[in-house]
């Protein structure tokens, strides 16, 4: 499972306090559990999880993302090392003899002294909701075969289960984030990526066989229940030292997403409509002030979201508006400042985002009266407001940021500095449950949970209903 040395890293040390922190600040509560700040190491080249298929150019890296707007297709990605070979995906339903195929295209890349393997991007289409479908890549060489389900149809009444990862990397300590995705009684059917891919900028030149490596490790994940990709500034990969000037080359070149259903006119910056969930992804790290082309989206986008089709609104943006770390604070402020009126005209439901290195939910709160004269800066309770979860906590090499503000804001409900993931179980149109997990536990062991009540159908405050908040 985890390597002994990062086991030793990890120190519980559980306070002795009769009182929890939060009976002494005015916020919610911070966590007992303090961990020692320790980096965590990546794991070696040589392990486990970084092994390449055998087979003359057997794909690698393979990965899936939705493909189009309503979830009826899914771009199936993968990458040949010894030659081209066919970019073409047979795929089929379960039990059925009828194979279908599909042709993508292959590209390739230059970073530094650095070339890429072949990378294949294929869109498969028109596939039937809630079927298994298996698929096959590398025709022509060595085969090899994986499998998915589709979603739902798009509408109200479907019961879906989304998994919540972060800046994970491809340390000791994000394989265990990872497994403990895979193992969380909870079945996570696709995954909200929140940006922070491989981290392989960490490398000297950022050595892009990290890349590679990181696309095999969540291979295992990501080739069978599609991951929806936001981007941080871990992809932006901008080093004109080494003449390397064109931001985002590595994650554009491997990571494609359907951003042309929604009519955005970047990769960054889409949205999708999985199931009963509308999902907008923005990006922190491309231009967002007014009449840029992301904030001219949004504002069209908005107005689209029909909550009796979809009645959840969700939206996943890397760096997080509401935040009480001291690491990398009010770094989202500008964004917020830009669009949260919006948040809460259009009553978003959850944000989610990554970048710190921690855990944090917080209540449903807004900061929109503010003017530059007013005075009235301070955020208030606000139940058109969505509920801000930061879940940039997947285990990368650059450890935990355990340094938080103190006291402990208002608005915070729950923070705590460990490795974890999330799931979102969108139950029916009113009632969704969440729930946070840390990798120190068992896997059922749900360190922060609460029912989430949808800002349009049903906007009872659900403050009261957290278990973890008391606890
Ligand atoms: C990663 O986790 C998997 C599943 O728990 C385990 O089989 C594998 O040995 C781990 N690899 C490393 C390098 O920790
Ligand atoms: C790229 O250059 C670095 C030093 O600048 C060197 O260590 C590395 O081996 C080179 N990699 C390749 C693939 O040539
Ligand atoms: C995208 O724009 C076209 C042309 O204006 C329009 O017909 C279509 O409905 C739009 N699609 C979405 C998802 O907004
Ligand atoms: C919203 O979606 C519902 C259910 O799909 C549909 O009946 C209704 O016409 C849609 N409303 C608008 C304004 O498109
Ligand atoms: C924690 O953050 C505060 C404010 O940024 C800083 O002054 C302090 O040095 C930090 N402490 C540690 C241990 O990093
Ligand atoms: C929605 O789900 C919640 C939680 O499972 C349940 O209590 C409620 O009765 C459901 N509502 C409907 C209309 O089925
Ligand atoms: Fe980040």
């Amino acid at each position: 499972m985890v390597g002994p040395n990062t086991r030793s890293l990890i120190v519980f040390v559980a306070l002795i306090l009769v009182f929890n922190i939060a009976t002494l600040c005015n916020g919610g509560s911070t966590s007992r559990y303090v961990r020692k700040l320790a980096k965590g190491d990546d794991m070696p080249l040589d392990s486990d999880v970084f092994r390449v298929p055998r087979g003359y150019n057997a794909p690698q890296q393979v990965h899936i993302t939705q493909g189009d707007l309503e979830g009826k297709a899914m771009i199936v990605s993968w990458v040949t090392i010894d030659e081209p070979g066919s970019s073409k995906v047979l795929y089929w339903i379960d039990g059925s003899d009828q194979k279908l195929s599909a042709n993508g295209k292959v590209n390739k890349y230059k970073f530094y002294n650095y070339t890429s393997g072949f990378i294949h991007h294929c869109t498969i289409r028109r596939l039937k909701p809630n079927t298994k479908y298996h698929y096959e890549v590398g025709i022509g060489h060595t085969v090899r075969s994986f499998w998915f389900i589709s979603p739902p149809e798009v509408g109200p009444d479907a019961p879906y289960t989304f998994g919540l990862i972060g800046d994970l990397g491809q340390s000791y300590d994000s394989n265990k984030t990872l497994t403990h995705y895979e193992q969380n009684p909870t079945k996570g059917q696709a995954v909200l990526f929140v940006g922070d891919l491989s981290y392989a900028d960490q490398y000297p030149n950022h050595d892009n066989a990290r890349w590679d490596s990181w696309g095999r490790f969540v291979e295992r994940s990501v080739a069978y229940q599609p991951w929806i990709w936001t981007v941080g500034n871990h992809e932006i990969d901008f080093v004109p030292e080494i003449g390397e000037t064109k931001p985002f080359k590595p994650y554009s070149n491997r990571y494609h997403t359907p951003y042309k259903a929604s009519n955005s006119t970047s990769p960054f910056w889409y949205s999708i409509k999985r199931g009963p969930a509308y999902i907008i992804v923005l990006a922190s790290y491309s231009a967002y002030g007014k009449y840029t082309p992301q904030f001219k989206w949004l504002e069209a986008e908005f107005p689209k979201v029909n909550r009796t089709e979809t009645p959840w609104l969700i939206v996943l943006m890397h760096a997080p508006w509401y935040n009480s770390n001291t690491y990398h604070y009010m770094e989202g402020e500008t964004m917020r400042v830009m669009y949260e009126p919006w948040f809460v005209k259009y009553k978003v439901d959850m944000v989610f985002a990554g970048h710190v290195h921690a855990y944090e939910r917080t209540e449903r709160v807004s900061n929109i009266a503010y003017n530059v004269v007013n005075g009235l800066c301070t955020p208030v309770k606000d139940s058109s407001a969505p509920i801000y979860i930061t879940i940039g906590d997947g285990g990368n090499l650059e450890g935990l940021a355990n340094n938080m503000t103190m006291p402990q804001p208002e608005y915070s409900a729950f923070r705590e500095a460990s490795f974890g993931h999330a799931t979102l179980d969108i139950k029916n149109k009113t009632h969704a449950y969440y729930a946070w997990h840390r990798n120190q536990d068992e896997f059922s062991v749900e360190a922060d949970n609460l029912w989430i009540f949808n800002r349009y159908w049903n906007p009872v405050d659900e403050s009261s209903t957290s278990a973890s908040a008391s606890a």
